[in-house]
Order: structure tokens, then C-alpha cells, then sequence
């Protein structure tokens, strides 16, 4: 028996979130004057809104509505000049991961008004607790919420910022904020879910309590991704999407995530590709590649995707969730080859080369993978 740690945001508030909630919630952390961080098309679906107005009943608020997605370093510091204009107690964040991840940035950047955002590169580098921070996913898939991660594009390459301070003290889920999402986007970041729930059992970083969140997180992504897709006015469905992508970061945010990450940021850094859906598509020949050494998680793994393996082999089940997420990936008609994302067969070694250098993902892969393996894998992704 070994001993584990698992670090968390303090506080979940979910379900029917109403207006007075908001407020109250903002009072609780003591603020007066909120920093809001969020992007353009937040605020044309109307849910930038729903937050400030009943923000602005209790608090003086600034809005920063730039946030583009796969920010780079250049990108953050903007953000972070903008939240050191003031004296802000509060950063709330209301948006999919980018935006969730540059309100961390500028919540730990008032508390450290010394430090450049590249010196919170790496791990534990930022030096003061930043302020509090209130973070509304608008998207269920990231999980960028539960995690001490935020991503940063620095070099052509996808960085990590990875401090406790990145915790948020309050998480406020309600399908009304992602019930605008379209279909596609539905589909596409719930399978993001589902790889960081797969990548987090995967992990060799994983802990009897990452396993719990994940496993759940797999099942209400399997039992309700199709539904949420189908018929997004849902909003039962929409919540336990919302929670599984929660559960879903709060496992990856201590077991790490693998080599299907490693792959989905090298595409996601070269090519304007969406990060849902590069890792959706990495996630099957990541498991396929795994099951060699994987092949009693992938069995769990089968079960929590609604696969009866009462009377199968280990080997046997791992093949069922591999062909299970293939055929989810299909039926939600998303893209399962690289082919089909324009990208071209020339870059395949280049991609592979690339992704062979992200050792921290591949340290934590079950199946050691060098950079041969990279290229099959590559040439795998891309032909199908
Ligand atoms: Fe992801």
C-alpha cells in the first residue's frame, strides 16, 4: 500500500444555479471589485450575461473579453497587464478551458505583481496564493476547472503553469451555461472528457482515488454524451456531462494525463485543429497501443463504458472499450483519422518527433513509447 496525495478546488456549487447564487458567492469570498475573464462568443451567446448582471448587484466588475483559444505566453501577459490594472479581489472566469486557465493566470498574477507569467512556467513556480477565483465552465469536456493546470503556447509548444494556487475556491456548474453549446461541440469536448477519464485511469500516476473519479466520469460520459448531443435542451443529460468532465479533471489534475495528450498537443500546437477534437481522435490508438500493458484497466475501463465482461478475458474486454470508444467517436461523427483534419502525410514525422519530446506525458504511460513508436502511431492516426 503506498501513500497518496490528491489536491482539489475547494468548493462545488451545481445544478439549477440561479442568479442570486452568483452573487452570493462572490460575497462569501469577501470580493469588491471583480476582474471577469471570457471571450467574444461568451458574450454573444448571452451567458456572459447571466453572470455579470448579477455580479454587478454586489461588486464592481471589468470584463476581459479577448481570450482567443490555445493562447500563447504573449496572450497571457496581455490578460495579465489588464488584471494588474486595478486592485481586483475576485477573477472569474466563465468560458471553455482557455479562458478558464488565463483566469487562473490573472488570478495569480495580482497576487504576484512582480512575477512575468513566463516565471510561473513549470511546476510550483508561482510564489504568493493567488486571489480567489470563481471559475463557470461553459463547455463540459476540459475539466480545466478541478485542475492546478493552466496552458500556455510558448515556442510552438504547449506548456504547463502547474501550482495548488491554479485551484479554483469555487466551481459553479449549471447546464444553463453550456446548454447553447452546438451539437458538435457537445460531442467533441464530452469525448475530451472521456480521454482525460481513459488517460487518468491509464496513468501510471494513478491512485485508488483518481480511479474513483475517472471510472465515474467514464460511465456519465458512455451514458449521456449521445443523449446531450441529441437533445441539447436536456439538461439532466447536460449536468452529468458537466460533472463527468469535473470528475474527469479532477482525476487527470493528480493522475496526469498520457500519451494521447502528448499527441493532441503536438497536433493541436502545429495545426488549427480544436483540442476536443484531437484528443477525442488520439484516444483510441492510445488505448490500443496501451492494451499490451494495460489490459486489466482497460477491462474496468470496458465496464464503466456499459460492456457486460462478467464472463470475458482481461485481453477480450480491453478490445471491447477499445471498439466501444471507436464506435462512440462514429456515432457522434466525429473525426477518427488524421487524413480527414487536413493534415498532411509529409508532416507525419515531424508530428512524431515532436510528440516523442513531451516526456513528462510519456513518463506516465504504461506502454514505454519511443520515437519509432511515435511514427507507427502517427502513420496509425492518420491512415486509420
Ligand atoms: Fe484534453
Amino acid at each position: 500500500m503506498g501513500v497518496y496525495e490528491v489536491l482539489l478546488p475547494k468548493r462545488v456549487v451545481f445544478g439549477d444555479v440561479g442568479a442570486e447564487k452568483i452573487g452570493a458567492e462572490a460575497q462569501r469570498l469577501g470580493a469588491t471589485k471583480a476582474f471577469i475573464v471570457t471571450d467574444e462568443s461568451i458574450r454573444k451567446i448571452g451567458v456572459l450575461e447571466k453572470v455579470v448582471t448579477p455580479l454587478k448587484a454586489v461588486v464592481d466588475v471589468e470584463i476581459f473579453d479577448r481570450v482567443e483559444s490555445e493562447p500563447t505566453l504573449q496572450a497571457a501577459e496581455m490578460i495579465a497587464s489588464a488584471a494588474r490594472a486595478a486592485n481586483y479581489n475576485l477573477v472569474v472566469g466563465v468560458g471553455g478551458g482557455s479562458v478558464l486557465d488565463m483566469a487562473k493566470i490573472a488570478a495569480a498574477v495580482i497576487a504576484n505583481p512582480r512575477q512575468p507569467v513566463t516565471e510561473f512556467l513549470g511546476a510550483n513556480k508561482i510564489a504568493n496564493p493567488s486571489v480567489p477565483k470563481l471559475l463557470i465552465p461553459t463547455t463540459a469536456g476540459t475539466g480545466a476547472e478541478a485542475t492546478p493546470y493552466a496552458l500556455v503556447i510558448s515556442e510552438g509548444k504547449k506548456k504547463a503553469i502547474a501550482s495548488p494556487y491554479n485551484l479554483a475556491d469555487v466551481i459553479l456548474i449549471s447546464p444553463s451555461f453550456t446548454a447553447t453549446m452546438p451539437p458538435e461541440v457537445t460531442a467533441a469536448t464530452g469525448m475530451d472528457a472521456m480521454s482525460h477519464a481513459i488517460e487518468a485511469v491509464l496513468s501510471l500516476g494513478a491512485n485508488p482515488l483518481t480511479d474513483s473519479f475517472a471510472l465515474e466520469a467514464i460511465r456519465k460520459v458512455a451514458d449521456n454524451i449521445e443523449e446531450a448531443v441529441m437533445h441539447g435542451d436536456n439538461l439532466d443529460a447536460r449536468l452529468k456531462l458537466s460533472i463527468a468532465a469535473m470528475l474527469g479533471g479532477m482525476a487527470f489534475g493528480n493522475a496526469g494525463v498520457i500519451a494521447g495528450h502528448a499527441a493532441a498537443h503536438t497536433i493541436g500546437a502545429r495545426y488549427k485543429i480544436s483540442h476536443a477534437k484531437s484528443s477525442a481522435l488520439t484516444l483510441p490508438y492510445i488505448m490500443e497501443y496501451n492494451a499490451p500493458a494495460a489490459q486489466e484497466k482497460l477491462a474496468k475501463i470496458a465496464r464503466e463504458l456499459g460492456e457486460d465482461i462478467s464472463r470475458l478475458t482481461d485481453d477480450v474486454a480491453a478490445s471491447k472499450a477499445i471498439a466501444r470508444v471507436k464506435g462512440l467517436l462514429e456515432t457522434l461523427k466525429l473525426p477518427t483519422r488524421l487524413a480527414d483534419l487536413g493534415v498532411p502525410k509529409e508532416a507525419l514525422p515531424d508530428l512524431a518527433d515532436a510528440m516523442a519530446k513531451e516526456k513528462g506525458y510519456l513518463a506516465r504511460n504504461p506502454r514505454k513509447l519511443e520515437l519509432e513508436d511515435a511514427v507507427t502511431l502517427f502513420e496509425r492516426m492518420w491512415s486509420g
